[in-house]
């Protein structure tokens, strides 16, 4: 479960996230959409503790990010926007990397490592150095790095961004999963058929704002019949 309260965040004199209020249940999806700029990595990067709120507080399974960090991240599992990784490592090293960070033991962490290069279909380029890796790679393997300690919820900013159609496939597959078993998924996107389809909940912001925010029910019932014209309603002015 995430629970942001009157989270706020400025870059300087640029308000990036207006007093914002969300809440994230277990067992649902929830997508993040909205205009380039909007507020929506900022919001992330405020929930995984990587960036500190001007005010505001932010629990994550009832835990303060920004009081109990370590503990927090404990169970988030982070896919930034841009699959910037150690280009000089091999695959299969960074993901050991960050297994060691979270103190993955071993027996667990090969057996999560190949299940998910299987998923993903990258068992045969771990031994490769990251730096010779497509966009599409490199989003894979964070991918697998990020879930290599098993966290309970997701915070995902563009996934699918590079995925071919198998992975992206793959990956929403698990996130419906992930959340069938009781857990958080929070995802930002453009692709507003994705959201349409896999979420149970879906928020846009808007020059730092959450303009709407529900169920696509919900959604359909106060505003417009698609996500993409209520996406062209709230973005309007
Ligand atoms: N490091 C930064 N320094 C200054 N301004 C930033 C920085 N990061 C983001 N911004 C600004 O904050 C706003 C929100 O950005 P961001 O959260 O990245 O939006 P989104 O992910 O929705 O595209 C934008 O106006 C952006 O220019
Ligand atoms: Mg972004």
């Amino acid at each position: 479960m995430i629970e942001i309260r009157e989270a706020r965040k400025q870059y300087g004199d640029q308000v990036a996230v207006q007093t914002l209020n969300l809440q994230v249940n277990d067992g649902e999806i929830f997508g993040f959409i909205g205009p380039n700029g909007a507020g929506k990595t900022t919001t992330i990067k405020m929930t995984v503790g990587m960036l500190r709120p001007d005010a505001g507080s932010i629990r994550v399974n009832g835990i303060d990010v920004w009081q109990e960090p370590l503990l927090a991240k404990q169970c988030i599992g982070y896919v930034p926007d841009n699959p910037d990784v150690y280009e000089k490592l091999t695959g299969l090293q960074f993901i050991r990397f960050v297994a060691d960070a979270y103190r993955v033991p071993l027996a667990l962490r090969r057996q999560r490592t190949e299940e998910l290069s299987a998923a993903f279909a990258m068992q045969d380029a771990l031994g490769d150095l990251i730096e010779s890796y497509s966009h599409g790679m490199r989003q894979k393997i964070v991918l697998i790095a990020a879930l290599v300690h098993a966290p309970r919820v997701w915070m995902l900013d563009e996934p699918l961004v590079g995925l071919d159609p198998k992975a992206s496939l793959v990956l929403k597959t698990m996130m419906r999963e992930h959340a069938n078993q009781g857990n958080t998924v929070f995802f930002s996107t453009h692709i507003l058929e994705v959201a349409e389809r896999l979420c149970d909940r879906v928020g846009i912001i808007h020059r730092g704002q959450l303009v709407a925010c529900g169920s696509l029910d919900q959604l359909r019932t106060e505003r417009s019949e698609t996500l993409e014209s209520i996406f062209m309603e709230v973005t309007e002015q």
